[in-house]
């Protein structure tokens, strides 16, 4: 009898195919609405194999109405959706998807810092509302990319193909991270800090650590008011890492000068919150990974983790 695995949603053909080669499989039919949590809570209930994304909360509720569940195959890097430690006690293996999307979230995040810093987004709704009247000296001014001072908060995989892309940039390169790394320090010329003194001496801050709840609003009033006025700050990690209500009065009050975002607390942000009706605010839907190269990539990779475990393999990719 074939394995049984549910797939939270609707994905390209050729993956589908390739999980139907070896387990039977039912599927969310819609590409840009996630499934209801009580369909997927009645879809689990005779699963082995669950092939899910950052939408769907795998909590207890879930796991209690999966019994027979095997495989957690995560398309993402990050899990924090997951509860892992619960999924471990019950002997199910979690898969996610690194590798594959670091220099796709690389180049995003790159992006986002320099479209924020060179006010892109506003500078063409400036022109398409007809606001262009001359060139002026001081109209639309950001701030200066090359040479300035870049800290990254988290040097893992992301982190990394972010320094090389700042290299081009000639930029000063800080990082922070729970352990510090000496040799990548000589590899890739980049300096340590401590999180307090990275963001007191950085032009730009680039969250790249993965969301847990240990760093739960790792970036508060406290840490905002240790920056620099004409900072800015870049997050494309987890939304929970930064205390929005926070970053909106900084925002405001001008402690900081602008901020790009890729991930919200809650997702999909509110198109009435704060932050939105900010013009210092470069925001975009979740989008880090999303080239067509690297979400086929994601997919392949969490269905080839998916199918190996249903077959005894070993993942290529596991969490626990
Ligand atoms: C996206 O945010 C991911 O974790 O892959």
């Amino acid at each position: 009898m074939k394995p049984k695995v549910y797939i939270t949603r609707k994905l390209p053909e050729i993956i589908v195919r390739k999980i139907e080669a070896i387990c039977e499989v039912r599927m969310w039919p819609e590409e840009d609405i996630p499934v209801p949590r009580d369909i997927l809570l009645d879809e689990v209930k005779d699963i082995d194999g669950l092939f899910c994304l950052l939408t769907e909360s795998v909590d207890e509720s879930l796991l209690n109405a999966a019994p027979n569940l095997k495989v957690i195959s995560n398309m993402a890097v990050g899990f924090n959706n997951i509860d892992i430690n619960l999924a471990t006690e019950r002997e199910m293996i979690v898969t996610n998807t690194p590798g594959v999307l670091t220099e796709t979230t690389a180049d995003l995040t790159f992006a986002l810092l320099m479209a924020t810093a060179r006010r892109v987004v506003e500078a063409s709704a400036y022109l398409r509302e007809d606001k262009w009247k001359t060139w002026s000296p001081m109209q639309l001014t950001g701030q200066d990319i090359y040479g300035a001072t870049l800290g990254i908060i988290g040097l893992g995989r992301i982190g990394e193909a972010l320094v090389k892309r700042a290299k081009g940039f000639d930029m000063n390169i800080l990082y922070s991270n729970r352990t510090r790394k000496p040799e990548k320090e000589r590899e890739l010329g980049i300096q340590y800090r401590e999180l307090d003194c990275l963001l007191q001496e950085s032009d730009f801050v680039c969250i790249l650590i993965p969301y847990s709840p240990q760093v739960h609003h790792l970036i508060g009033q406290r840490e905002l008011g240790l920056m620099k006025e004409t900072s800015v700050l870049i997050n494309t990690a987890r939304g929970g890492i930064v205390d929005e209500s926070a970053l909106y009065d900084s925002l405001k009050e001008g402690s900081i000068w602008a901020a790009g975002l890729d991930v919200f607390e809650e997702e999909p942000v509110s198109t009435n919150h704060p932050l939105l009706t900010l013009q210092n605010v470069v925001a975009l839907p979740h989008i880090g990974s999303a080239s067509k190269q690297t979400r086929l990539k994601m997919a392949d990779l969490a269905a080839g983790n998916l199918i190996r475990i249903l077959t005894g393999k070993d993942a290529i990719t596991k969490v626990n």
